[in-house]
């Protein structure tokens, strides 16, 4: 089968060199499973090292279920969690946060994918009703499912709103290697130092091949972590081969030149597609998706060249996102097939 690359997901991308290599690496011998081996202390490591000595890191095989265990872990059946309308656990996890903490999810409308306190503080009521579901986490992705950055100072502020009321802040960081490559801080600035309690710390679309993360800030609320990890079907018995990808992407700051490479590919694919009169920008550019409203009848021929999502068929919205191994070449010929297409030639 020919190699080609498109632009529908960060997901479709293949596994990075590096982290291919040092998976070889720890396929040596015999270790013991189950996350008691080496690989895995060094991981948790390079955790500690990120986030700081006194956090808990534990290892899952998906985004998923980094996010419904994260949140089993803060809420009661009877509580709820408030997130964005467009928040990957709201629409894209068919229903797995709500099964598996029985939790309602408070879905709130935004402009550009990002919670606000004031939006927020809308979907907070009920409190000590006992008609009501109580309000105990508030979820949010960062970067947005629409490609976007929240500013250090808008996580603060939600971070305080949920503190001062005896929440959590949950961060869905599938994508936060993007959003720290962006804002140019560490990994630590951009979640705990900023109010986050619980972090699903993505590896899989940072090169990774299936490795994901929870992190969680505050060692007493993890103890019961270990046990639900297990019950929820993601103790890997071979934990070396996922901890040994979190080796490789924090090693030599692999996650941060990944992540700068694929924000890099999505300005340069943004200004090309700027060039195109017909194209209109949806959202600011800000980590490795560019969001496109772009002429109906494109799309099916752009199809057949380049497999990708619509993300709302209503506007004619198209979500193109960029990986670690796109190229500039990549770019550039598919921006000009998207201008044939659209100009009808
Ligand atoms: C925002 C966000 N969160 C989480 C995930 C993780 O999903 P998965 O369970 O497919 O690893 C994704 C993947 O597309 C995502 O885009």
């Amino acid at each position: 089968m020919k190699a080609s690359r498109s632009f529908a997901s960060d997901n479709n991308a293949g596994v990075h060199p590096e982290v291919l290599e040092a998976l070889s690496k720890v396929n040596q011998g015999h270790v013991v499973g189950y996350g008691d081996d080496p690989y895995t202390a060094s991981a948790t490591r390079h955790f500690r090292r990120h986030f700081g000595e006194d956090i808990e890191a534990f290892f899952v095989f998906n985004g998923t279920a980094a996010n419904c265990l994260s949140l089993k872990l803060l809420t009661k059946s009877y509580e709820a969690v408030i997130c964005a309308q467009a928040a990957h656990i709201y629409v894209d996890e068919c229903g797995a946060p709500e099964k598996l903490t029985g939790c309602k999810l408070i879905p709130i409308a935004t402009r550009q994918g990002k919670l606000t306190v004031e939006a927020v503080r809308h979907a907070y009521h009920g409190i000590g009703d006992q008609h009501h579901v109580q309000p105990r986490v508030i979820s949010i992705t960062q970067s947005t499912e629409v490609g976007t950055v929240y500013k250090p100072h808008e996580i603060k502020a939600l971070a305080k709103f949920a503190h001062d009321r005896e929440m959590f802040l949950h961060l869905d960081g599938a994508r936060i290697a993007n959003a720290a490559a962006s804002l140019g801080v560490s990994l630590r600035q951009v979640t705990r130092d900023l109010g986050v309690d619980v972090l699903s710390f993505g590896g899989t679309k940072n090169g990774a091949m299936g490795a994901e993360c929870v992190v969680i800030f505050d060692k007493a609320l993890a103890v019961e972590f270990l046990y639900l990890r297990k019950q929820g079907m993601q103790l890997s018995s071979k934990m070396r081969f996922i901890s040994a990808q979190f080796d490789a992407l924090l090693t030599d700051d692999l996650w941060l030149r990944n992540a700068e490479h694929s924000n890099r590919m999505a300005k340069l694919l943004e200004r090309e597609l700027k060039k195109i009169p017909q194209i209109k920008i949806a959202y600011p550019v800000e980590a490795n998706g560019v969001f496109a409203v772009i002429p109906r009848r494109a799309i099916h021929k752009i199809k057949q060249r380049y497999f990708f999502y619509m993300w709302d068929d209503q506007q004619s919205m198209v979500r193109w996102m960029c990986s670690f191994d796109t190229t500039e070449d990549d770019v550039r010929e598919f921006a000009a097939f998207v201008g044939t297409a659209v100009s009808g030639r």
